[in-house]
């Protein structure tokens, strides 16, 4: 069955660049990034692996632990890195998982078969600590998808889980967040809201955004 919101990422063992990897051991008390891309040596994964290598320090500061999947053999990965290493100017610092045999792909639906019959489709699952998946993106092989768009999600998805807000449209770091619809007790939201809120509509109760507390 498909995977949905709120399903158990589902636990694995595979090969990858960094040893063998038990995903729900490997990911502890983290939050986590698994992401697919198409295959070894193409260029716009070059690119993507490059850049998620020098956000090491973003996604450290966020509790994020993050591992790419292909579905190539580790021995093909590691000549990549050196690729990758080289025409990025960085070091990859993440796991590769070596899909060879498509377990992980399949189990994780990375496979759409009417876009490629072999290839992962680029996949993105952000995973809680409670190993609850908390984001689902699928973009075509084309296209690489936007790192500062991942982190982003990654800021949103813990303000709610840590403070109790949500974001608006096109929100970004430091702008104001929408207190939750489910958060009425006014003792409760003068605690937590120091700063105030302006309520536009009884619903829509806008407030700075707090320090997200990880
Ligand atoms: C790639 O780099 O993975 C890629 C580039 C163009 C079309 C499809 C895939």
């Amino acid at each position: 069955m498909a995977l949905r919101l709120g399903d158990t990422a589902p636990d694995f063992e595979q090969d990858s660049t960094e040893g063998r990897v038990h995903f729900h051991e490997w990911l502890g008390n983290s939050w986590g990034v698994l992401f697919s891309h198409p295959a070894d040596f193409t260029p716009v994964c070059t690119t993507e692996l490059g850049v998620t290598a020098k956000l090491k320090d973003e996604f450290a500061k966020r509790n994020v632990k993050v591992i790419a999947l292909s579905v190539d053999p580790v021995d093909s990965h590691k000549k990549w890195i050196e690729d990758i290493n080289d025409t990025q100017k960085t070091t990859v610092n993440f796991p590769i998982i070596a899909d060879a045999d498509r377990k992980v792909s399949l189990l994780y639906d990375m496979i759409h078969p009417n876009a490629s019959a072999t290839q992962t489709v680029r996949s993105v699952f952000i995973i809680d600590p409670a190993k609850k998946i908390r984001l689902m993106l699928t973009y075509p092989a084309s296209t690489g998808r936007n790192f500062d768009e991942i982190l982003r999600v990654i800021d949103s998805i813990q303000l709610t889980e840590y403070n109790q807000v949500a974001t608006p449209v096109n929100w970004k770091h430091g702008d104001d967040v929408v207190i939750v619809p489910a958060l009425q007790d006014p003792e409760i939201i003068k605690q937590k809201f120091p700063k105030g809120y302006k309520a536009l509509r009884p619903y829509l109760r806008m407030t700075p955004q707090p320090e997200t507390k990880r």
